[in-house]
């Protein structure tokens, strides 16, 4: 397939939609459909894919979301760096609702889904970084362009649907998470076996049940908040798509060099 795009945002919880003036394609892929069909649009000079995780009318969960044919599917159509925007929990009480996390680290508490594309051979993909350097510098510095701090830390992605247990929480703070979410994988070790760059934007929609004080993570608190920030999101998003360089030559490119693919 010809080059449509060469940057993507697979959005998250509450971001459904992201580019105006967008076209529409219907993707297949070896792993089935991607969540919906991909739109693509040129936005600061870059053409760009948009693809809602779950589904723009949500009907996938955490658990359901076919994350191999949604990654596939962006490579196919030329996509070489990905921008990751998802709602999270904070396990710090100084990482609350509204604030913007680009997680340098992850932890897996997942368990079940598939997360590899190699079902044979040797591939092996270093892994010990799972988000661009790249990616996240440029998002760092777009966001303090439009007055936003943002935080680096862990991000720990558990099976869910549920959320998690008081113990659990405290045990993931414990751990050195920072904060909690339920898609960051393994989207982020799907980019990383294409060679693709790939940048989480974590916004911190609530408190996780863990942190002292407070009551427990509802839904409807997660979406309030998140609908509350998604201008804000967008307009970075939006910034951080034409900045980030146009050939990177980082090592999340370079990831399977030497291997039998
Ligand atoms: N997504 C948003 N908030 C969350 C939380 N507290 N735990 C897991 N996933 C989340």
């Amino acid at each position: 397939m010809t080059s449509l795009a060469d940057v993507a945002v697979i959005g998250g919880s509450g971001l459904y939609a992201l580019l105006d003036d967008a076209e529409e394609h219907v993707l297949d892929t070896p792993f089935g459909a991607p969540s919906d069909p991909v739109t693509v649009a040129t936005v600061g000079g870059r053409r760009t894919a948009f693809l809602p995780r779950h589904g723009k009318d949500h009907r996938f969960p955490p658990h359901r979301i076919p994350y191999r044919a949604n990654l596939w599917a962006l490579r196919e159509i030329g996509v070489r760096q990905i921008l990751a925007p998802c709602a999270v929990g904070g396990l710090r009480p100084e990482l609350g609702p509204g604030t913007f996390v680009v997680p340098d680290q992850l932890i897996d508490r997942t368990s079940g889904r598939v997360q590899t594309f190699y079902d044979t051979g040797a591939v092996h993909v270093n892994f010990a970084d799972p988000y661009c350097t790249d990616g996240r510098a440029v998002v760092k510095k777009v966001a303090a362009e439009h007055g936003i701090d943002t935080h680096d830390g862990t991000m720990v992605v558990v099976e869910g649907p549920r959320f998690s247990t008081r113990a659990e929480s405290r045990w993931y703070t414990a751990m050195g998470g920072a904060v909690v979410n339920m898609t960051g994988h393994p989207e982020a070790v799907l980019a990383r076996e294409l060679a693709l760059c790939y940048t989480s934007i974590a916004l911190v929609t609530d408190l996780d049940a863990g942190v002292e004080g407070d009551h427990g993570v509802t839904m409807d608190e997660v979406f309030a908040v998140f609908a509350a920030n998604t201008e804000r999101l967008r307009k970075v998003l939006l910034d951080v798509v034409p900045a980030l360089p146009e050939l990177p030559d980082d090592p999340c490119q370079h990831a399977l060099d030497g291997m039998p693919v």
